[in-house]
């Protein structure tokens, strides 16, 4: 088991981007957006069809029952674009999902079940760009072991413009109806949230400054629930519309509340962070072997 993981984690390091940075600090208590917890805060259901480019993410757990782990957006026809943590079992980053655990679903709105029996691709290959030793670069790229036909699902180009306040930008995921989890809804959500870049973002981790970095800060102001993404929605897709087509802007990370006084709720008075896809943009070209052009908006 050990020799396994550590396999994994040479295949998987080959590619690292930049120095370390460190942006713990968010990490700890329950910000983590990986676990299956909430939905997509005021979200509402997703229209057949709407988003083709939506993929799950699952992992087959101890009983050899499917789990479902995190979302994530195709890109050309056998890659896909999540957050790094979501290839790990938990958020410590200590121990990989071995690759052949995992077990991808694109272009559905609903969750796979024992009813819909969808169709799932093997996982072949992944690249992380140095998570979990640096934090901020939680994003990862999943090379499917099959292509996917274009009747069943289609890719989305990548926003590749500056990342401006006035975007409007809608995060897509799966979640539960209750705010324990106990409930898993079966159907897409997508809400409109705000990007940020107010000092609340650059307070809660050094390594956001503005949205041309690595991240991307999204903020919740309301002492009621708001827009927002939470805990499920890691690895999804922040997009912008533009001339009635989507355009992939994040992949959901992580949330962290504004004072310590306070919890952590998603879409209560807390600032989210997604990656920054377009900062990854010669990395996915060079590892997809998509040219650049083909990828971005
Ligand atoms: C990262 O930040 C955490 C929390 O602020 C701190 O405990 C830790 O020492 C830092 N690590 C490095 C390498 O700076
Ligand atoms: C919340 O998201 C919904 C669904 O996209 C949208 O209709 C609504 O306008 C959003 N509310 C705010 C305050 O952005
Ligand atoms: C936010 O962005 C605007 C325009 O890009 C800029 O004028 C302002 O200084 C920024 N604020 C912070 C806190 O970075
Ligand atoms: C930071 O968050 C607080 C609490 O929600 C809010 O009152 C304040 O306006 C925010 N700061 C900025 C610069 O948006
Ligand atoms: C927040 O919710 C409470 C209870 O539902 C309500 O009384 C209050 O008016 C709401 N506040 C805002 C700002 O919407």
């Amino acid at each position: 088991m050990f020799l396994f993981t550590f396999f994994l984690c040479l295949i998987t390091l080959k590619k690292t981007l930049g120095s370390y940075v460190n942006i713990s600090s968010i990490y700890s208590g329950d910000g983590a957006k990986s676990t299956l917890a909430s939905n997509v805060i005021n979200g509402h259901d997703a229209f057949e069809g709407e988003f083709p480019f939506m993929a799950q993410i699952y992992y087959l757990d101890r009983q050899r029952n499917f789990r479902f782990k995190c979302g994530g957006s195709l890109i050309g026809d056998k890659h896909i674009l999540t957050a790094a943590h979501c290839l790990y079992k938990d958020f410590s980053g200590k121990s990989m999902i071995p690759l052949e655990d995992m077990r991808i679903v694109v272009g559905k709105n609903e969750r796979m079940s024992k009813k819909n029996n969808y169709k799932t691709y093997s996982v072949k290959d992944v690249n992380k760009f140095g998570y979990p030793e640096n934090r901020a670069a939680d994003f990862a790229i999943i090379a499917l072991s099959a292509n996917v036909p274009e009747e069943e699902a289609t890719s989305i180009q990548i926003f590749g413009g500056e990342i401006q306040n006035t975007i409007p930008v809608q995060v897509l995921g799966f979640g539960s109806l209750n705010s324990d989890g106990s409930m898993p809804s079966s159907f897409l959500k997508v809400a409109s949230v705000d990007i940020s870049n107010s000092t609340n973002c650059s307070a809660k981790t050094i390594h956001w400054k503005n949205n041309d970095g690595m991240l991307i800060c999204q903020e919740s102001r309301g002492k009621n629930e708001s827009n927002d993404s939470c805990n499920g929605d890691s690895g999804g897709p922040l997009i912008t519309e533009y001339k009635n087509k989507y355009y992939l802007v994040g992949t959901v990370i992580i949330g962290a509340k504004k004072k310590e006084t306070q919890k952590n709720v998603c879409g209560k008075d807390i600032v989210g962070y997604y990656a920054r896809v377009g900062y990854y943009l010669d990395h996915i070209a060079e590892i997809t072997e998509i040219p650049k052009t083909s990828l971005i908006l």
